[in-house]
């Protein structure tokens, strides 16, 4: 059994000892919607309706990661602001929503994320409109109580199930090993990006994940605490001059199998 699954299972138990609820209860109870929950579907729609295109198959088939952008096209912040919110619209493990991030759009920003990318990046650092930098809040779990309240007003579960998984969360995530913690860091900023990146092209934007630029600094050279945030990924955003490389794949029978 991992680490996670026997921590999990402890902590887990341990919450329960301490709630109305029995097992069978986590998980099983039906969504209530109620006026919160109508709101939040009401500005969700409001921020399609801002899509410029709900191609999917466009938005999705036709990506390619960007070399180069054209300079004189700029994402305003209200609209990133969209994107974002919309993006983070991703599943999370346990709704922790890990992720935060720095929009790099000034000339003063670019310069210094320039300093850490690499050679094959610099391009893209200049021309695009904005960078976003992804990162994992390792104390993703300290927001547990305001997540699960929030979710608990808009009817997605009830009081029992509010306060046990906030006392799950605040008893089991704290005592993972960092690397634990930074599994679940980047998975759930894995989704959050891949939702970036649709969201973008669904705004009539290109991009390109990015890797290769330096971790060690990239915290503190955006003020922040380089113990608590970990630096993901970054993502360039713009419109694409030219068009992207054409990529290959595997095969999907190198990739999957049904058993
Ligand atoms: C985690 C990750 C890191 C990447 N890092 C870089 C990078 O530093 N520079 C770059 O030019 N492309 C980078 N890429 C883009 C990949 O090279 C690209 O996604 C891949 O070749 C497939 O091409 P496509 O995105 O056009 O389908 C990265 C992609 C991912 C998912």
């Amino acid at each position: 059994m991992s680490e996670k699954k026997m921590d999990a299972e402890t902590a887990a138990e341990a919450a329960l000892k301490t709630s109305k609820m029995s097992t069978d209860d986590v998980n099983l109870n039906q969504p209530k919607k109620n006026e919160k929950a109508d709101a939040r579907e009401r500005e969700l729609l409001d921020l399609a309706k801002k899509f410029k295109t709900n191609d999917f198959g466009k938005i999705l088939l036709a990506r390619h990661s960007c070399p180069e952008y054209d300079p004189n096209v700029k994402i305003s912040r209200d609209e990133m602001r969209d994107i974002l919110e919309a993006a983070t619209t991703a599943p999370s493990s346990l709704n922790m929503q890990p992720w935060r991030f720095v929009v790099v759009d000034s000339d003063e920003g670019k310069a210094k994320l320039d300093k850490i990318v690499g050679p094959a990046n610099h391009l893209k650092v200049k021309t695009a409109s904005s960078i976003v930098m992804v990162f994992g809040d390792r104390k993703f779990y300290e927001q547990a109580a305001k997540i699960n309240e929030a979710t608990y007003e808009m009817g997605g579960f009830p009081k029992e199930n509010q306060e046990f998984l906030t006392k799950f969360a605040q008893s089991y995530f704290p005592t993972l090993s960092e690397e634990t913690k930074e599994e679940w860091i980047m998975h759930d900023c894995g989704l959050v990006e891949m939702a970036l990146m649709l969201v973008a092209r669904a705004h009539g934007y290109d991009t390109n994940p990015m890797d290769g630029f330096k971790k060690e600094p990239a915290a503190k050279l955006f003020d922040l605490d380089e113990k608590r945030y970990k630096p993901v990924l970054i993502v360039s955003m713009g419109k694409a001059k030219g068009h992207g490389r054409y990529c290959s794949r595997l095969s999907l029978d190198e990739v999957a199998r049904f058993e």
